[in-house]
């Protein structure tokens, strides 16, 4: 019997040692099994002098509980001890700083065109939108620039469909006629003080200035007693708000069949500060709008009494303006959707 009760003392020790729980396992069976050392020690019992077999028996099974509830305790340990392994694994420390969240930013035309808005807003200029893809109507021949006429190769134009007359609009000029005659047809009459900004399309030859694709934002002020002072003092006030500073400013005449007179209206260069770079093709100056005088034929197509009423009208080349804002010496990096360009703002 002895040689059992050393079996079940050194079981005791093994539990108390072992590391995983398929070691308990085979302990388990080795001593409490069918020929475990706990079977044979009770099996002895037949041997044991009948005054002493209660007193025998009663220790055996003291020895079988103690080794059940060893094996339990171990297990239980062991356990606990997989879950604080699992929860160092994946260990959170609330010091470390946050990941970072990727978030985009506002393309420097919209920034701009926004400005823009918030100026002609506050100055009661309404915001009109229009479509890009516009009829010839509107785009040329409402604005006095009939077929055959050779304003018309100043825009270099995408055709759509040229039987059904449809284009990419070449500039946002079109929608002064939509907006004079959506003012007319519903019985409205001047005055009428709108602003459309909007991408352009042409089909000339790209440079650090020019692009297929570009924003312009076309105004109409139309009114009695309309001058062209009035244009000339309002274009200098929309520059010194979106620059923030006093831009110079000159006007030479231009060109354009639906103003008269009619002119291009540059401002000094903020890049190179009038000294002359790639981008004012080192003129020191940026064309920057086209404007004018609204041509009386212009108003009548509009629904709109020329002997009544004046108006100015302007085409900002927004692109440029954004150029001019954020010191940019590449009109292409503006639709290019280059990441490494666009993340800098
Ligand atoms: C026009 O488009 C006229 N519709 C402007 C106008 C409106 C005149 C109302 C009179 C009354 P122009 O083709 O010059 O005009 O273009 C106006 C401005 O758009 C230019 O001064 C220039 O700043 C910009 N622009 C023209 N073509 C391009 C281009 N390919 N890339 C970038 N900007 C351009």
């Amino acid at each position: 019997m002895s040689a059992e009760r050393a079996r079940i003392r050194e079981a005791l020790t093994a539990i108390g040692a072992a590391r995983e729980v398929p070691e308990l396992a085979r302990i388990e069976r080795e001593v409490l099994g069918k020929d475990g050392a706990v079977g044979k020690l009770l099996a002895g019992i037949r041997d044991v002098p009948p005054a002493e077999r209660k007193a025998f028996g009663e220790a055996a099974n003291e020895l079988k509980r103690t080794l059940e509830s060893a094996l339990a305790e171990r297990r239980a340990a062991l356990e606990r001890e997989r879950i604080a392994a699992e929860r160092a694994a994946e260990h959170f420390d609330p010091t470390l700083p946050a990941a970072r969240i990727e978030h985009g930013s506002l393309h420097p035309v919209t920034r701009v065109v926004r400005s823009l808005e918030e100026i002609f807003s506050s100055m009661g200029y309404a915001i009109l939108d229009g479509p890009e893809v516009e009829l010839d109507h509107y785009n040329f021949e409402a604005l006095n620039i009939p077929r055959d006429h050779p304003a018309r190769e100043m825009h270099d134009t995408f055709w759509c469909d040229r039987e059904q007359k449809l284009l990419m609009r070449t500039h946002t000029s079109p929608v002064q006629m939509r907006a004079m005659l959506g003012l007319t047809r519903s019985g409205g009459k001047p005055p009428l003080r709108v602003v459309v900004p909007g991408r352009c399309f042409r089909n000339e030859t790209v440079d650090a200035s020019h692009e297929h694709t570009f924003h312009q934002l076309e105004g109409l002020v139309v009114d009695q007693g309309i001058a062209v002072g009035h244009l000339v003092r309002s274009m200098r006030t929309i520059l010194r708000c979106l620059f923030r500073s006093e831009v110079e400013v000159r006007l030479r005449p231009g060109y354009f069949p639906f103003v008269e007179p009619g002119f291009e209206l540059d401002m000094r260069c903020l890049l190179c500060a009038g000294k002359g770079c790639k981008v004012c093709k080192q003129s020191g100056w940026v064309e920057t709008c086209g404007c004018g005088m609204v041509h009386p034929v212009v108003l009548r197509n509009g629904g709109i009494d020329p002997e009544r009423y004046t108006g100015f009208a302007f085409g900002m080349g927004l692109s440029r303006l954004v150029m001019q804002r954020y010191g940019i010496d590449d009109i292409r990096h503006l639709m290019g959707a280059d990441l490494r360009f666009l993340e800098q703002f």
